[in-house]
């Protein structure tokens, strides 16, 4: 494994995904979108990837124009974070952005997206929060690190995304799955949605996997 830079080492840069919600209805074509983060040299800044995909389609949505703006459902009116556009890459329905903060905590992100279609999505993000998951068991930790949410309760897939990049961890092998998570930590794993689940990787040590992995492989 290659060695990690340094600022992943300090607790208080460990992101986890939270939570994604649609916003109020606005147009008859719906966007989805997920959202991982992972710390950028600079503190409070992240490096954001954004999947959009169609809510009932499950197609990726290309050509869109993304800006995201964030406030802090704590303290509505105390932040004044310039908005960014996300830009595409070369994921279909993949884009990119970075985002500088003012503090860590949750905050909400909202996505006004145009082009192809109008929609705004809101996605609630927990920055910087570092859980403490020593003592947790496989199927909290699950949870917990927000994996449920690409991957889908107990590991079985999102039935509800076409050709689902997502793919289903339930009942895999064990040794698989921790070499899988090894690589794709390591970015040694290249696949065309790599970039997206290396985030989460990045919060899980060797025991985390291995608790992940023993449990997903046991579920039926
Ligand atoms: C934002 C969405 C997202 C989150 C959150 C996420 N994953 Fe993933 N995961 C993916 C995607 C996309 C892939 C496919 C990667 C590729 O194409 O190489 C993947 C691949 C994997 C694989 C490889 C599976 C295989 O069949 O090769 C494992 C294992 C895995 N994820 C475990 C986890 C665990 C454990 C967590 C929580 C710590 C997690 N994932 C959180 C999106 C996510």
């Amino acid at each position: 494994m290659k060695p990690m830079k340094a600022f992943w080492l300090i607790p208080w840069v460990i992101p986890l995904l939270v939570l994604i919600a649609p916003a109020a209805g606005l147009a008859a074509k719906r966007a989805k979108a997920i959202v991982t983060c992972q710390p950028a040299e600079a503190r409070l800044e992240y490096e954001c990837r954004i999947l959009l995909t169609g809510r009932k389609s499950g197609q990726p949505i290309t050509g869109a124009k993304i800006l995201v703006k964030a406030d802090m459902p704590s303290m509505a009116m105390a932040h004044n974070v310039r908005p960014v556009h996300a830009v595409p890459v070369s994921t279909p329905g993949m884009y990119k952005m970075r985002i500088k903060l003012e503090m860590f905590g949750e905050w909400t992100l909202r996505l006004k997206i145009s082009g192809p279609m109008r929609d705004l999505v809101i996605a609630k993000y927990n920055f910087g929060t570092h859980h403490d998951a020593k003592g947790q068991d496989g199927k909290t930790l699950f949870v917990t690190k927000g994996c449920d949410h690409c991957h889908g309760n107990e590991g079985r897939g999102l039935a509800n995304i076409k050709n689902t990049p997502f793919p289903r961890l339930a009942g895999q092998n064990p040794t698989y799955l921790v070499n899988q998570l090894k690589a794709l930590k390591s970015g040694a794993r290249k696949g065309a949605m790599s970039a997206i689940m290396q985030p989460p990787a990045l919060t899980l040590s060797a025991a985390e996997m291995k608790k992940l992995a023993d449990y997903l492989s046991k579920v039926k």
